[in-house]
């Protein structure tokens, strides 16, 4: 099962403080809303918390994480990596959207990540891997540099290199 996921990263690879994003661009929000509109994401449920009204999105199918025994409007709540696993198989394209714990438990299974690299060191606890210091992923597409409010952003798109027979 192939998945994405999609993250906006600062300049040391951090993505959240306390429960949520730092600093947040129109851009990159709006250049979310393209890439994961009309698909499947899976989300843990302290990410699920931080989006507008603490709601699941809409125009997506959600698939939340949690240990707890929730019932979500507007989503699929699931237990357990395999049974997020399971739920997206069911759909067709599915992006891993966070928060950090969810990325790390998914990320044997990412082949693409679409990447905003901000260019700023807010404080952050909680990170995504530093790709560029992954072996096995190489950046395939880098947009141009472009700026909102003085801070400077691109998009990226990463992708797992498929290993070759030797
Ligand atoms: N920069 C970005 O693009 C971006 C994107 C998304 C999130 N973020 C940031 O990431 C931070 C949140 O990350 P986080 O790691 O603290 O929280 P998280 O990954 O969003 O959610 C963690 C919760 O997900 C549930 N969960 C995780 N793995 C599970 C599993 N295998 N089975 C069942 N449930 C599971 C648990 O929920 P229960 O506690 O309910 O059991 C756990 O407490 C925030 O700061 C947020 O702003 C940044």
């Amino acid at each position: 099962m192939a998945l994405e996921a999609i993250v906006a990263v600062y300049a040391d690879w951090g993505i959240g403080l306390k429960g949520t994003q730092p600093v947040v661009l129109k851009a990159d929000r709006k250049h979310f809303r393209e890439v994961t509109g009309g698909d499947a994401v899976i989300v843990g449920r302290r990410t699920m918390e931080d989006f507008p009204g603490g709601k699941p999105l809409k125009g997506r199918h959600n698939i939340v994480v949690t240990r707890q025994p929730l019932a979500i409007e507007g989503a699929q709540v699931v237990h357990s990596t395999e049974e997020a696993l399971d739920a997206a198989a069911e759909q067709g394209r599915c992006l891993v959207i966070g928060g950090a714990s969810v990325y790390e438990q998914f990320f044997p299974w990412l082949e693409k990540i679409h990447i905003t690299k901000i260019d700023l060191t807010p404080e952050s606890d909680r990170w995504f891997p530093d790709l560029d210091a992954e072996a096995d992923w190489v950046c395939t597409q880098q947009g141009p540099w472009q700026e909102e409010g003085g801070i400077r952003y691109c998009f990226c798109t990463y992708e797992r290199q498929k290993k070759t027979a030797e």
